[in-house]
């Protein structure tokens, strides 16, 4: 038996997993781990267990339920008394809810998008280049990318990106619970003015479209609106700005596989998608049992937490060969970066689209693009939040 370590943990290199975490054994996928108040609860590693208990509905993601398990104080806050649209639902709410997203999101919508994420990501690199090295690319590239292309889809004014990048900080990373409701408030009231305005004159995104199914009967009301607003905007920038500043620092400190793309750029699908497995930048996914369930002999107990690592999952040798290797030749695309099952990401085909025409470009037009701070100096975020640089000094 191995000692429960502790849960979450940041990591020691920004691209690997925390080195304590459990690794998968075949007769093994899951371990017991200890949440920062002391409590005990099941961590999934295994590739084959975590697929199977995503899509179990038996698992919940309702955060109001006494015994759902905080990975944080902070975040305990705010989620015991309220949970957020999609994520916190379980089925039916959840399907009525995602239900009135799909049209918005599905492959041929977001595949039209390219032109318009191709042109934000030129324009950004235009700024960039006429500005001159050295550049802190997380400001300059990786969060507007992602923020502006939100904004257009959602109709939501991009001018208003500092403070909404601000508030969606401090609701993932305020210091404290206090915060992060504080942050939740200040964006909730800003999207309830703006649902208000689109209703008196209606526009053409998808947060337009919501508003006009909520005016018929059954459609969703003020509140609801407000909160599928919230979560498509903080959820839609945060996490690929993410994968965009550390996709580019782990590219940088990998130079043949670098070498290998830039001599390639038919590669970079493949790419994306092996980034996403290897960097798991959404590495602590929550949930608990609803009712007794037997994984391989082991029971999680109704009532118990089950905490999925990712990054660990990802790694798992059963799954892929030599897995701690970036290779841009395996099949990657079963790898639970974007989750698994009813909550399985639902800006996974835009947020595929976004970083092909980002990193694409980016290597293309900086060909001698690198880290202008020793790597180790730069700074990445803490284990208990979405995964990715602070900041990238680059020069060029
Ligand atoms: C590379 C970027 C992204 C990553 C790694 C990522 C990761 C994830 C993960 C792991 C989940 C499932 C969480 C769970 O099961 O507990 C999720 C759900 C979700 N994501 Fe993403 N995401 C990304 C981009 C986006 C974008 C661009 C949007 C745009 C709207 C988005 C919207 C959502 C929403 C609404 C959910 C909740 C779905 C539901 O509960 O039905 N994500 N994401």
């Amino acid at each position: 038996m191995t000692k429960a370590v502790a849960f979450p943990q940041s990591r020691t290199c920004p691209y690997h997993p925390p080195a304590e975490y459990p690794r998968p054994a075949e007769e093994r996928p899951l371990s017991r781990v200890t949440l920062w108040d002391g409590r005990q609860v099941w961590l999934v590693t295994g590739h084959g267990a975590a697929r199977s208990l995503l899509a179990d509905p038996r698992l919940s993601t309702d955060s109001t339920r006494p015994d759902f398990p905080m990975p944080t104080e902070r975040a305990g806050t705010l989620r015991r008394r309220r949970r957020a649209a999609l994520l916190g639902w379980d089925d039916p709410e959840h399907n009525a809810q995602r239900r009135l997203l799909i049209p918005s999101f599905t492959l041929k919508r977001t595949e039209g998008l390219r032109p318009r994420i191709q042109e934000t990501v030129d324009r950004l690199l235009d700024a960039v280049e006429a500005q001159g090295p050295p550049t802190e690319l997380v400001s300059a590239f990786a969060l507007p990318v992602p923020s502006i292309v939100i904004c257009d889809l959602l109709g939501v004014p991009y001018e208003d990106h500092d403070f909404f990048e601000e508030q969606s900080r401090r609701l993932l990373r305020g210091p404290t619970g206090a915060d992060t409701e504080d942050a939740l408030a200040q964006l909730e009231e800003y999207l309830g003015a703006l649902i208000d305005l689109k209703r008196a004159k209606p526009g053409d995104g998808v947060i337009d479209d919501l508003v006009a199914q909520g005016s018929g009967d059954g459609g969703p009301d003020r509140q609801e609106l407000v909160q599928l607003a919230t979560i498509l905007l903080v959820a839609g920038h945060e996490t690929t700005a993410n994968m965009i500043s550390l996709g580019t620092f782990t590219l940088l400190n990998h130079p043949e596989r670098l070498a290998e793309l830039r001599a390639d750029p038919s590669l970079v699908p493949s790419a994306v998608e092996e980034l996403l497995r290897f960097l798991s930048i959404a590495d602590g996914l929550l949930r608990v049992a609803r009712e007794d369930i037997d994984v391989s002999g082991t029971v999680i107990r109704a009532g118990e937490g089950v905490a999925f690592s990712t990054s660990v999952i990802n790694r798992d040798a059963a799954a892929y060969g030599d897995p701690d290797t970036l290779d841009w030749a395996r099949p990657a695309r079963h790898h639970v970066a974007f989750g698994f099952g009813i909550h399985q990401c639902l800006g996974q085909n835009l947020a595929r689209a976004e970083l092909e025409i980002a990193l694409g470009t980016l290597l293309r037009r900086l060909p001698g693009l690198r880290l202008d701070a020793p790597a180790e100096e730069i700074p990445f975020k803490p284990g208990d939040t979405v995964q990715g640089m602070l900041a990238l000094p680059v020069s060029w």
